[in-house]
């Protein structure tokens, strides 16, 4: 993205987040650490290098930084991150190619014929910064980044439990910065997307997918801006009713399970149930938080039977203590 159009957009951001205030009584409003992000201020140096500076909530947690937990809070955000170097560089590089191993065993074991097409999603480019890695796998050689590995399955596994069912129409909520949607697209080729978060968030994704699918991404940021067909919609949470087609697939990764019960309902009765044909998400079986929800109790599942379940990882608390797990889903109606 050129300087002035990203400066255009984040020129944007002050009346975003007055909108978003305007509107926090519908139901969709955030809460816990992610309403703590909506008071941070960004610029567009930042925005445009956002892997290489301080956030939690956009999809990177402590790890893809490597900095300990503790020094990712809101406090820190848009902070440059530390460069690594000796031990902890060479840590960091033990920690990837482990990841990199379970990444391809799992690969290998399921869709080992969607090799290419994983190696595709993983394979980063250095625009947005990041600690970028080299890797050589099955004689490929390419750079990615810790975060890339850990997520980059989850286009393939979805692309495979959506065979046969065409997705035309597809729907990201809580996308974080926009790489699954990126990775959606690229393996179900989909017509229409519409991208909902929060507004830090929707910022990111304009610059993430604008990099990816220039011309395509359309903003429906305020009351008089509309969806697009056959573009790349960002749409705020508060103007979901403007998504007025049917959706083939709607996806949420560890997103409803920072959600209140209101936001899973607001979401729930303004898009999932009127319109939503296929459901496919990872979030935690039981709540963490006093606000959150464990996904049976999701208000919007009556429309749905489960045509896939399984455990997708194990969940720990701060302490170590093993307090759930992620499930993955796939509802359809
Ligand atoms: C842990 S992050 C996960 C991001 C991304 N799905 C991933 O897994 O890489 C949680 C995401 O949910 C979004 N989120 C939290 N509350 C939300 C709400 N009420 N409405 C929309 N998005 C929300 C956050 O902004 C963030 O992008």
């Amino acid at each position: 993205m050129d300087v002035p159009s990203l400066q255009r957009l984040v020129d944007r951001y002050p009346a975003l987040i007055e909108e978003a205030e305007r509107h926090r009584d519908l139901g969709w409003y955030p809460v816990g650490g992610e309403v703590l992000k909506q008071r941070y201020r960004p610029t567009s140096a930042v925005i445009d290098r956002f892997a290489d500076h301080l956030f939690g909530g956009i999809g990177f947690d402590s790890r893809d930084f490597a900095v300990a937990v503790n020094e990712l809070h809101p406090g820190s955000y848009g902070h440059r991150r530390p460069e690594i170097q000796g031990e902890a560089l060479s840590r960091y590089r033990g920690m990837f190619e482990g990841q990199a191993q379970i990444e391809y065993r799992w690969l290998m074991e399921k869709y080992p014929g969607r090799l290419d097409d994983w190696i595709s999603l993983v394979n980063e480019i250095y625009d947005f910064g990041g600690i970028r890695t080299p890797i050589a796998l099955d004689r490929r050689y390419f750079f990615s980044t810790f975060h890339a590995l850990r997520v980059g399955r989850r286009a393939i596994a979805a692309s495979e439990l959506m065979r046969g069912r065409p997705v035309r129409t597809l729907v990201e909520i809580g996308g974080g910065h926009g790489r699954t949607t990126r990775d959606l697209l690229w393996m179900l080729g989909a017509e229409t997307v519409f991208y909902v978060d929060l507004p830090l968030n929707m910022l990111l994704a304009a610059r993430f997918l604008g990099h990816f699918f220039p011309n395509r991404v359309n903003l429906v940021w305020s009351g008089d801006e509309a969806p697009v067909e056959g573009r790349i919609n960002i749409v705020a949470p508060w103007l979901v009713d403007r998504i007025e087609v049917p959706v083939d697939l709607l996806v949420n990764f560890l997103s409803f399970h920072h959600m209140s019960i209101d936001a899973l309902r607001f979401y729930g009765e303004h898009l999932i149930e009127p319109r939503v044909g296929a459901l496919y998400h990872q979030n935690r079986d039981r709540p963490r938080e006093a606000f959150d929800v464990g996904l049976d109790d999701y208000p919007f599942r009556t429309p749905f039977a489960v045509a896939d379940r399984r455990d997708e990882a194990i969940v720990f608390d701060r302490r170590g203590a093993r307090i759930g797990a992620i499930i993955e889903e796939l509802l359809v109606r």
